[in-house]
């Protein structure tokens, strides 16, 4: 995200957010124009008298709940009845620093005492029983969450919207206990640890998947941060997508047992629908990351991620468990397995390694395999479509019309410059963006990029939006009035071009020779100024 001191503007270049800071704090704390209007004087020491009880987000009410809940948990923790929930933290080697970086707190046994502190801030019953938090009896109100050290879930942004509650002492059921789904929380859209392995991953260009909260948390520990879990369930397309925006290496790290196994399997499926094709570790002995850190220590485990399984390695293990290569009819159904995986990975080196693998295992050929190969290439056809982002063929015309934008939010001269030559804007959106820049520098004498964009949430929210891809174009900095020129120059051209198509139809529907004469001055008339341009 770039953010322009000189506009006053952000910009997200990866997911297209644009504003100043009121629709940032609108958009990132999910409250309404007043409400952050509000904050921001509060913070500038500036006094308004405004009323900031409407809202805009219709989920600010949960956000907040969570926060309070959030908070509350945390602080139980170090209260006297927390002594046994941070023993056994420590028994698990989970120690104060992790417990405040992994916001870990705890829900105490008295089963009102979250619901009231609700209650006490001013959230209605039903509100507060829809966040998932409370339900309610003939008794009243109750907590639904007691007795369990409790893991805040977060969403992409950081914000948290669920909890993970497990239990410590005692028995029950269920080891863990998630929160309900509700508008802000849905399980399969989010992963456990996305917003802090971010960073990491991009720099790593690697992302570890692993199944549970406690096996990243412990990960974490011994500073491998790129790492998120799926929280035990099927990986979801969304979540598959959210892994493909982290980064281009994928490595799966799941529990070492069956359902491990097959979590990895399943997950490989989805992953390859998008064209990510993932790397794999296995574990030993039936054992999650967690306990293997724990059991064999750092090095052993990074050891373990630095050299993943690929994929083919992976794909012949499993075809290869539990069949007999002596038996023709085993052997060929393992060799068609494999040949029709490679027909679909476009990745010569893996499947020149893979055919040697395959002839040594079956005694067939190289060469054999490679036509069969080659055969069945011809029949699939149905290599990986992997999803383009919005393609950007953006072509010279388009170009200097958003240069021109770009560079008119920037200095008055470049405005003035425009106001003398009124170049016609070929494309109706940018014309009403320039439209509103010169009405809006009109009005002011200045122009204001992060005001305007104020302005244009009110009546046309679309147009911020182009300000913001325009914003993430990367046009350089420092301009002089030539290069403004040159913009203006492309866009005449531009213009021109259209006239002539335009005029070309023209003529050819005309029948009256007169008239066909007219038309044909005209149009010399306009090459003539294209080349004067
Ligand atoms: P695991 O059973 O592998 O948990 O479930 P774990 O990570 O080893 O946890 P510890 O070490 O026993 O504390 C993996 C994930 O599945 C979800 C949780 O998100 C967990 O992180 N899960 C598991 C539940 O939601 N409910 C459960 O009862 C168990
Ligand atoms: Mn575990």
């Amino acid at each position: 995200m770039s953010v322009s001191k000189e506009k006053q503007i952000y910009t997200c270049f990866s997911c297209g957010a644009t504003g100043n800071v009121f629709n940032f704090l609108m958009d990132y704390k999910s409250i309404s124009f007043s409400e952050a209007l509000k904050m921001l004087a509060d913070r500038a020491g500036i006094h308004i008298n405004i009323d900031v009880k409407e809202k805009t987000s219709p989920h600010s009410k949960l956000y907040e709940i969570y926060d309070i809940a959030f908070k509350f948990y945390q602080n139980n923790i170090n209260t006297s009845e927390g002594l046994n929930a941070r023993k056994y933290l420590e028994s698990r080697n989970i120690d104060e620093k992790i417990i405040k970086e992994f916001g870990i707190g705890l829900s105490l046994s008295k089963r009102n005492l979250l619901s009231n502190l609700l209650l006490k801030k001013g959230f209605d019953n039903k509100t507060i029983i829809d966040s998932g938090l409370a339900s309610n009896n003939a008794e009243g109100i109750y907590d639904m969450y007691y007795k369990r050290i409790m893991f805040p879930l977060y969403d992409t942004f950081g914000k948290v919207v669920g909890f993970s509650g497990r239990i410590y002492e005692g028995t029950d059921i269920s080891k863990y206990i998630n929160s309900k789904e509700t508008e802000i929380f849905k399980k399969g859209e989010l992963l456990y640890n996305f917003h802090r392995a971010r960073e990491e991953a991009r720099i790593t260009k690697t992302i570890i998947i692993m199944e549970g909260f406690m096996d990243v948390i412990r990960a974490y520990t011994i500073g491998v941060k790129n790492v998120v879990a799926t929280m035990g369930t099927a990986i979801t397309k969304e979540q598959a997508l959210l892994i493909k925006r982290l980064a281009p290496n994928v490595i799966l790290l799941f529990d070492g047992d069956k359902a491990g196994l097959k979590a990895t399997i399943s997950c490989i499926k989805e992953l390859s629908q998008i064209g990510v094709v993932p790397s794999i570790v296995r574990l030993e002995d039936n054992l999650d990351p967690d306990e293997y850190i724990q059991k064999n220590g750092k090095d052993a485990f990074l050891a373990k991620i630095n050299n993943p399984m690929n994929i083919m390695d992976f794909k012949l293990m499993q075809y290869k468990d539990n069949i007999n290569l002596e038996s023709s009819v085993e052997k060929a159904d393992y060799v068609k397995k494999v040949l029709n995986d490679l027909s679909k990975i476009d990745d010569d080196i893996l499947r020149e390694v893979t055919i040697q693998k395959v002839s040594v295992d079956s005694n067939l050929s190289i060469e054999f395999l490679k036509e069969q190969l080659e055969s069945m290439k011809k029949v699939t056809k149905e290599t990986i479509q992997i999803p383009e982002k919005e393609d950007k063929k953006i072509n010279k015309y388009d170009m200097a019309q958003r240069a021109l934008i770009y560079y008119m939010l920037k200095g008055k001269d470049v405005i003035n410059v425009y106001n003398n030559r009124k170049p016609f804007i070929p494309n109706e959106k940018y014309r009403h963006l320039v439209q509103e820049i010169v009405s809006y520098f009109k009005i002011n004498g200045i122009i204001n990029s992060a005001d305007l964009i104020t302005e244009l949430m009110k009546s046309n929210k679309e147009l911020v939006n182009i300000i913001g891809s325009i914003e993430s174009d990367g046009f350089k900095d420092e301009y002089s009035l030539d290069d403004i020129d040159a913009y203006i120059k492309v866009i005449v051209e531009f213009n021109i071009k259209n006239e002539l198509k335009r005029i070309k139809e023209e003529m050819n529907k005309e029948s009256d020779p007169m008239r066909k004469a007219q038309i044909a001055q005209r149009m010399v008339e306009l090459k003539l100024r294209g080349e004067e341009k």
